[in-house]
């Protein structure tokens, strides 16, 4: 047997952005904004979730916006340009955990950890098109594996394709895991007439009328 080249078809890109100066003022800030409890899970959401008008989140809007323009650049290799739509404060207290979800109606996602380290859950990556059928593996790699845990720090920010499925497992730290979650929509003109993929939202506007 020669073996030859293994090709990684259709990989998924989380990118990993790292936060350079201090998030003390952040931190203290987003803890102490008014929450709700949501239903089921003793999450926590802040009641507010358009945190981008907040001025004293304004280093992390730019420092968001400088990722997300990087995320349309290298990954997507696109000219369009994404920009957030709602960005929220996750608290998840020991005990709590956050059910498998995707984000509707956005591109792609960030989280912003704020208070995390290996003793609170990491984030949980989950294969959209798990096997029926398929072999045990002996030890997971990147082709067999059906989830993926990405361990972060404070001050790091991940993007990620907005479809793809995540979780955050049960808190069985001692302390409050802190986050920031956000979700993007592009205002650029998208697709083509062409192939009929023609996307002009601000063209459609009097079509309503
Ligand atoms: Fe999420």
């Amino acid at each position: 047997m020669k073996k030859d080249e293994l090709i990684s078809v259709f990989p998924t890109a989380v990118q990993i952005y790292k936060y350079e100066n201090s998030i003390d003022k952040e931190l203290n800030y987003i803890e102490n904004l008014p929450y709700k409890e949501q239903v089921g899970n003793a999450n926590f959401k802040s009641k507010d979730s358009y945190l981008t008008k907040h001025e004293q989140l304004k280093d992390l809007k730019i420092f968001f916006k400088e990722c997300i323009d990087d995320y349309c650049n290298v990954i997507s290799n696109s000219d369009q340009r994404l920009v957030i739509t709602q960005l929220w404060a996750n608290k998840n207290p020991p005990g709590a955990k956050h059910h498998e979800h995707i984000h509707p109606n956005s591109i792609v996602s960030g989280v912003f950890y704020l208070r995390q380290d290996k003793s609170l859950p990491p984030i949980q990556f989950s294969k959209s098109n798990q096997h029926s059928l398929k072999l045990d593996p002996k030890k997971y790699n990147t082709f067999n594996a059906e989830i993926f845990l990405l361990p972060c720090t404070a001050g790091e920010l991940i993007l990620f394709p907005s479809d793809l499925r995540h979780s955050v497992p049960v808190n069985v730290g001692k302390e409050e895991r802190i986050s920031l979650s956000f979700n993007t929509f592009s205002i650029d003109v998208l697709g083509n007439e062409d192939s009929l993929t023609h996307l002009d939202i601000r063209s459609l506007m009097h079509e309503s009328n």
